[in-house]
């Protein structure tokens, strides 16, 4: 991968809430204050936010085309939220330039959308968080576009599937280092890499919240869950090595051998028994079961 040009800043109007860092210097949010665990009325708030995540990431994946440009799909990112009166909570947080990220391939998160058009036998990951009634949704999905290689395919549907053990291993009482244990229990009996540089995070009021969440065992995410806590599971899985590097833009992360890598995201909370998926629709719709195949 290589940059293209990045288009010129778009507009959120006033009407629309902001979340707090976008009027600090750098749109840095200062140190986490906002506890792990939601209110109920967090949490009500919460379902609906992540459920119009979803819908704004189906949407989104509805667009995507052979020969469609990154920015364009920003753009639908960027009108779509807004005209569901939230705000695209990338736009400004710590800088970043656009209201979502397209990490295509090698690019392992946090890539900036540009002027590049997808290729046939390109993956890229859409990532939407939206922010609205004070409160974040963050989901994204990797699609393939029109035919790709074997080991793309194996790569994206094994990442998906290990998303999807992370958050079987979710239930109150349960520390947080078995989800990074399961995630990578998968990856390893399919020889995929896990990134360790990126996490999955605690969500809520706070775009990153205090939690963290490895998706490789660390004894060290002693944290025990509890009900009503609120976090993301989003592992990022390599065909090559895990190690990452990062471009001069200070945001695009990639694998350092150049070899491909796929991530799948979901907002949670953590249940007595399980986990409540918060990044679906209304009736239940995902953009992960609904673009299984390959688009373009
Ligand atoms: N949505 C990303 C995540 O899953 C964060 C993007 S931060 C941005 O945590 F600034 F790059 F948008
Ligand atoms: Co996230
Ligand atoms: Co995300």
């Amino acid at each position: 991968m290589r940059a293209g040009l990045v288009s010129s800043q778009r507009s959120v109007p006033a009407g629309i809430n902001r979340p707090p860092y976008t009027r600090l210097p750098g749109g840095e949010p200062g140190p986490s204050v906002s506890s792990v665990v939601r209110t109920s009325e967090e949490l009500a708030a919460m379902r609906r936010t992540g459920a119009l995540a979803a819908e704004v990431l189906i949407a989104a994946c509805g667009r995507v085309t052979e020969g469609i440009t990154t920015d364009a799909i920003d753009r639908f990112v960027h009108d779509t939220a807004v005209a569901a009166g939230s705000y695209p909570s990338p736009l400004g947080y710590r800088g970043f330039p656009k209201s979502v990220c397209t990490s295509v391939n090698e690019v392992i998160c946090h890539g900036i959308p540009d002027s590049r058009r997808l290729a046939a036998g390109d993956i890229v990951n859409i990532d939407v968080t939206v922010y609205r009634e004070g409160v974040h949704g963050d989901t994204s999905v990797t699609l393939m576009v029109g035919e790709v290689d074997d080991h793309s395919r194996r790569l994206v549907d094994e990442t998906r599937t290990a998303l999807y053990k992370g958050i079987s291993a979710v239930r109150a009482g349960v520390p947080v280092s078995e989800i990074g244990r399961a995630i990578e229990t998968h990856a390893s009996r399919h020889r995929l890499g896990v990134v360790r540089e990126f996490i999955g995070h605690g969500v809520g009021t706070e775009f990153h919240s205090g939690l963290q969440v490895p998706h490789y065992y660390d004894r060290r995410a002693a944290t025990v869950l509890e009900e009503a806590m609120t976090f993301t599971i989003e592992p990022m899985l390599t065909l090559g090595s895990p190690e990452a590097a990062m471009w001069d833009d200070g945001w695009t992360a990639v694998t350092l051998d150049g070899r491909r890598t796929a991530q799948f995201e979901h907002t949670l909370a953590c249940t007595a028994d399980g986990a409540e998926i918060l990044t679906r629709t209304a009736s239940g719709e995902c953009a992960h079961e609904l673009f299984i195949e390959p688009i373009g």
